[in-house]
């Protein structure tokens, strides 16, 4: 695939540009490649390019609709010096360190970006937003996109999470997307910015980088190698294929209410054992091995996550029942989906396992 060193500028001038943080990376990507087709507005994307941003991801879109700029939401001039210029009439806060074992072996990074960098940014907004005209004001929206996990575990015979239950983060990474959900919610009490924050469970599909639990297996899986399955794998997610959840913020762009927040979910929950058994079973059909061989032959159980959350279950009737918005995957044409993608678009993986993630493996796998 051929690396994207730059973007088209568009036309800053027009008024119902977006500005989306973080679209290199996971979501962000799937969120602008979705935008694209589904909206007309042009598109700026911030991003820093960590390990996690990856202009692959971009390839092939439209140039005159997206410019791309590289940064950090925590630099204040830059973020300043780009609302003024492109006036974007909405942001979508994508940008995140957004994993929780890196979160345990260095929290630094999570607390910078997550918590400061927000801060900054939501200030930079803020700034922004109080130079408007009144019916530009009225307009203007910031989506802050965040994570179930802040609710901390549940047991397993408790109710899902409800944008009303409790904050309990249980790790670093839940820990500073919790605290940047407070900044969310006091910047809108106190200056009244239209702030909508977005509570989503675990996504999945293309383009996730292949540390997370689906892309690991199956590029683990087709390489021959273990699959690290940490503790019993029991432990509990609630999984939605990640262009349901671009639709829900699409949604919630569109109509949803400043200040609320919204939890967003696919009501599909699965043991990890169950979702690396169907990512075997798909596997064995679309890419059958020599002799018949099971890839559930290489499940290794491994030591467990320190702090690992039991289970995560969302409650999405707010969303459902006030935007209309509902999944239109399902668990298994979702999972089927992307074991598709990651199998046809294995030279995406490649170049990610040729460079520094490499390093992370040793980190993450060498002691368990
Ligand atoms: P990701 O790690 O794949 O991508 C994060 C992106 O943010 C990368 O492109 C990275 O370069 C960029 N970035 C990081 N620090 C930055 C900074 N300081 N300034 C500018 N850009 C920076 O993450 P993802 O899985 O796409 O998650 C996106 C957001 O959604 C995160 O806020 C995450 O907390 C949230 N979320 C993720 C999931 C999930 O299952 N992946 C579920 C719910 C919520
Ligand atoms: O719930 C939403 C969150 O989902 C997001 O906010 C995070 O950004 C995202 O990374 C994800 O967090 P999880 O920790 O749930 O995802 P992860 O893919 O890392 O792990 C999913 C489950 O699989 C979890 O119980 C840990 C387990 N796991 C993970 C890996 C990487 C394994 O058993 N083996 C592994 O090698």
């Amino acid at each position: 695939m051929v690396q994207v060193t730059q973007f088209t500028s568009v036309d800053s001038k027009r008024k119902r540009t977006i500005l989306v943080t973080g679209g290199a990376g996971f979501i962000g990507a799937n969120f602008i490649r979705t935008w694209l087709d589904a909206e007309e507005a042009s598109v700026v994307n911030l991003d820093k390019l960590t390990y996690a941003g990856n202009l692959d991801n971009l390839h092939g879109l439209d140039r005159t609709r997206i410019e791309f700029v590289q940064g950090d939401i925590g630099d204040v001039s830059l973020v300043k010096g780009l609302l003024d210029r492109v006036r974007p009439r909405a942001i979508v806060n994508f940008a995140a360190e957004s994993h929780v074992d890196r979160s345990i072996h260095g929290p630094d990074d999570f607390i910078a970006t997550n918590v400061v960098g927000t801060f900054r940014l939501l200030e930079c907004v803020r700034e922004y937003w109080q130079r408007m005209d009144a019916s530009e004001r009225e307009t203007f929206r910031f989506v802050h996109v965040s994570t179930d996990e802040v609710y901390g575990s549940l047991l397993a015979d408790e109710v899902p999470f409800r944008e009303t239950s409790a904050f309990q983060p249980n790790s670093p990474y839940a820990a500073s997307k919790a605290s940047s959900d407070h900044l969310m919610r006091a910047w809108h009490h106190t200056y009244a910015l239209p702030i909508i924050t977005t509570n989503c469970s675990n996504n999945y599909g293309p383009f996730q980088f292949p540390e997370k639990l689906i892309p690991l297996m199956i590029q683990n899986a087709l390489d021959g190698k273990p699959l690290p399955v940490y503790g019993d794998g029991l432990q509990i997610r609630d999984w939605l294929y990640v262009e349901d959840h671009c639709a829900a913020i699409r949604a919630v762009l569109r109509a949803g209410k400043p200040g609320s927040t919204y939890n967003i979910g696919g009501e599909s929950e699965k043991t990890n054992i169950e979702v690396v058994h169907a990512i075997c079973d798909i596997l064995e059909e679309e890419c059958p091995q020599a002799a018949k061989q099971s890839y559930r032959n290489q499940i290794a159980f491994v030591k467990d996550r320190p702090g690992h959350d039991r289970r995560y279950a969302i409650d999405a009737s707010k969303i459902r029942h006030e935007l209309e918005w509902r999944p239109i995957q399902s668990f298994e044409s979702g999972l089927r989906n992307t074991v598709r993608w990651y199998v046809a678009n294995r030279a995406w993986t490649a170049r990610i396992l040729s460079g520094s993630y490499r390093d992370w493996i040793q980190t993450n796998y060498s002691a368990r």
